[in-house]
């Protein structure tokens, strides 16, 4: 029978990497999008092959009549508590309105399962959804992607192709650190929305590489030298963000704050994957690290 897929947040850059992944593997894929969306975005979807409804999503009723004979609901909607707690609780309780029996909500971050509450805003407000979530009862799956491998492209602290340095935290030049790619993480959650079996949490990386490694790889790919520089302990690199943040309120209104970023990288130098569901779906092609650097580093 095919299956009918919800995504919330399908105009963004995941939500459409996912619509069209879904569309690739013959599901019948419904997208609820604000009347202010941009049209070329709707455009985009329906050329897809998505059926676009345009709802009210401060409803939930409204909600709930695009989520009438769904199997599924995947929401990738970005935003902060207005819009990871409040929307996202409105999406689900449609979803439980029309029966719909399970929910991916918009994790696609570092598993912050192992991380302590209050080490990073963004994870925070995941983990209150989260609560919410697993107290309905429906049968929900959350995408532990680590970092979209897009962020090495712009000379973060980890890899500088400007300064051509490397950094890291802590005594963890060796410490593997989880990356994926939009699209392999886009198929990987088509995957799971069509798998009625799929566990509570699923951790993914396209590839693991630590600073150390990371040097190599570069090196080789530019033929010219990179230092490698220990930032600072991870107990110093937690004061500074703290105070990083008390000088920025405004912060707090944006989604990707520099506080939160370097939060990010601190969630990253905490934690890793350590059983990754790769292997779970055998059609997905994972980039490694090595292609991935070399589409970008000269
Ligand atoms: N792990 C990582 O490194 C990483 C990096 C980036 C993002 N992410 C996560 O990946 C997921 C998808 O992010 P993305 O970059 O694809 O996001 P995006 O391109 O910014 O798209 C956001 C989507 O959410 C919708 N949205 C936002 N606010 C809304 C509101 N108030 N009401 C209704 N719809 C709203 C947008 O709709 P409109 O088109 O109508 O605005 C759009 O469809 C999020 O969970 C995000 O946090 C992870």
């Amino acid at each position: 029978m095919k299956s009918n897929v919800l995504v919330a947040g399908a105009t963004g850059n995941l939500g459409t990497r996912i619509c069209s992944e879904l569309i690739k593997k013959g599901a019948s894929v419904r997208a609820i999008v604000r009347p202010s969306s941009d049209q070329e975005k709707l455009e985009t979807l329906r050329r897809l092959g998505v059926e676009v409804e345009v709802r009210d999503l401060s409803r939930v009723d409204d909600i709930a009549e695009s989520c009438v004979g769904i199997n599924c609901v995947v929401s990738a909607l970005a935003g902060l508590a207005e819009v990871i707690v409040d929307l996202q609780t409105r999406v689900l309780d449609a979803a439980l309105k029309a029966g719909v029996p399970r929910f991916i909500p918009s994790d696609f971050c570092t598993d912050y399962n192992f991380l302590e509450p209050g080490d990073n805003r963004n994870f925070d407000l995941r983990r209150t959804f989260k609560s919410y979530l697993d107290s309905t009862g429906i049968q929900a799956s959350s995408i532990f992607n680590g970092a979209f491998a897009d962020i090495l492209k712009y000379n973060i602290p980890v890899l500088n192709l400007k300064d051509k340095s490397i950094g890291y935290w802590g005594d963890k030049a060796h410490w593997k650190l989880d990356f994926t790619t939009m699209d392999n993480t886009a198929a990987f959650t088509a995957a799971v929305a069509l798998d009625d079996s799929a566990p509570r949490d699923l951790q993914i990386a396209s590839f693991q590489i630590s600073p150390d490694e990371l040097r190599t790889q570069v090196q080789e790919i530019t033929g010219s030298g990179f230092s490698i520089i220990m930032m600072s302990s991870l107990e110093e690199f937690a004061a500074y963000i703290e105070k990083q943040r008390a000088n920025d309120p405004a912060g707090e209104y944006e989604l990707y704050a520099k506080w939160q970023q370097s939060q990010y990288m601190y969630s990253m130098f905490s934690t890793q994957h350590a059983e990754l569901a790769n292997g779970r779906y055998q059609e997905i092609a994972w980039v490694s690290g090595r292609e991935y650097l070399e589409t970008f580093v000269r």
